[in-house]
């Protein structure tokens, strides 16, 4: 990774271990500026992908905003040095405790997923006497192909309101001295590949935002979400550039809107990769396992949506390959990185590396099975350091 070699990585700090590539995560924020340059759009990097601070400093410097979907991550954000405005504070449930901390700490704006937060926020503004300004999430009810699980954007689904509903809940504040409504946002789910269901989100978008301008709403903010395709397989490559042409020629008809968007995996993903070592190798009736010391409690991805996530070894791969399933230590069968694939024969107490694993990786790791959250190290060039030390027992317990 960079000019480090990983193995030194895992003989200093042990496995199992995240380890992250600061250039790589630099590259891809970079790729996206570079992207939106002609039209001047906003980076909210979505922190739920990966809220390791220390990686949240290097895109503050980038010059990257935020998006949170919890007072956590506004306080992870807050900790990387983002101020109120930095950041945009979306998602489905936030509670009365987590909207007083967003309004006295004045984001952007917040996502109002609903009339009834729309009063809540209206009474705790009012009460804090603090102006917020906020943006409505709509459901524009866009299909496309993705996993089940990370498609947001349908009728049938719980997130944002209807544009009928967007227009009551503007209704409902328009008269606030305190709540301004400057934005329309969306999320429609992750993996979109086609730069064209990312065009129909936007003019979705725009088209509400018009009939809301026209009834007295001042909205300047259109947000298209995240869910910005990263290839697991390394089969298609993303151009940020290309992939925004279509959207940004639409944006150039409407200067009075400022486009944001919220990338979350595709910033981290290629970054991070998980380390681990082999305890055994096994073949029960026919069927050749790898057990390693990582488990689903360190990445849920495989177990939790059929994730494909690469495996290489650290050792020579000169010798000869056989089709093995990588296992982790948990009693349950959902505990696996890796189903047959076609490995080198490797050994107990050789390392692996499982790769793309920086986003929704160590983010998502639990303490099931009563395992320790792993280490985080961040690599810079012919340097590495420790950005989060393994948990205790006494912090797992
Ligand atoms: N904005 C909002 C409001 C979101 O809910 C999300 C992700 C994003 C942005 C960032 O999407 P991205 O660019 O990362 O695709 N745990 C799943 C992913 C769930 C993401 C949910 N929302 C996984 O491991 O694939």
């Amino acid at each position: 990774m960079e000019n480090v070699e990983i193995k030194k990585l895992t003989e200093k700090f042990g496995t199992p271990l995240y380890a992250y590539s600061k250039e790589s995560i630099v590259k891809e924020y970079r790729s996206f500026a570079h992207a939106l340059k002609g039209i001047g759009g906003r980076i909210h990097y979505a922190v739920k992908a990966n809220a390791n601070v220390e990686l949240l400093k290097i895109l503050k410097r980038e010059g990257c905003s935020f998006d949170v979907d919890s007072e956590g991550e506004m306080r992870a954000a807050t900790k990387a040095g983002a101020r109120g405005k930095d950041i945009i504070f979306t998602g489905p449930g936030k509670s009365s405790e987590e909207l007083a901390f967003a309004i006295q700490k004045g984001c952007r704006y917040i996502a109002v997923e609903s009339l009834q937060e729309a009063a809540l926020i209206k009474k705790l503004a009012r009460t804090l006497l603090k102006k917020i300004d906020v943006s409505i999430r709509v459901n524009p009810d866009i299909r496309f192909k993705t996993h089940a699980y990370i498609a947001t954007g349908e009728k049938k689904h719980k997130f944002g309101v209807s544009p009928q509903n967007a227009l009551r809940i503007f209704e409902f504040i328009k008269q606030s001295k305190y709540v301004r409504l400057v934005g329309i946002n969306a999320h429609i789910g992750c993996q979109i590949e086609n730069p064209d269901t990312r065009k129909l989100l936007a003019a979705r978008l725009i088209s509400i935002a018009l009939t809301l301008n026209a009834k007295g709403a001042a909205i300047q903010y259109i947000d298209l979400g995240g869910g910005f395709p990263y290839d697991y397989r390394h089969q298609k490559t993303f151009d940020a550039k290309k992939y925004f042409e279509p959207t940004a020629r639409l944006f150039k008809r409407y200067p009075q809107f400022t486009l944001v968007i919220e990338p979350g995996r595709r910033i981290v993903a290629g970054a991070g990769i998980l380390l681990a070592k082999v305890l055994y190798t096994k073949e029960n009736y026919g069927n050749h396992f790898t057990v390693i010391d990582a488990a689903m409690n360190d990445l849920i991805r495989p177990a939790l949506y059929g994730a494909t996530h690469r495996i290489v070894p650290l050792q020579a791969t000169s010798r000869p390959k056989q089709l093995t399933s990588v296992v982790g230590p948990i009693c349950e069968s959902a505990d696996f990185f890796a189903n047959r694939i076609s490995l080198p024969l490797m050994k107990p107490g050789e390392f692996l590396a499982v790769l793309d694993t920086g986003a929704y990786g160590f983010i998502m790791s639990s303490n099931y099975g009563l395992r320790r959250k792993p280490a985080e190290i961040l690599v810079d060039q012919n340097k590495y350091r420790l950005i989060r030390k393994r948990q205790t027992y006494e912090q797992a317990l």
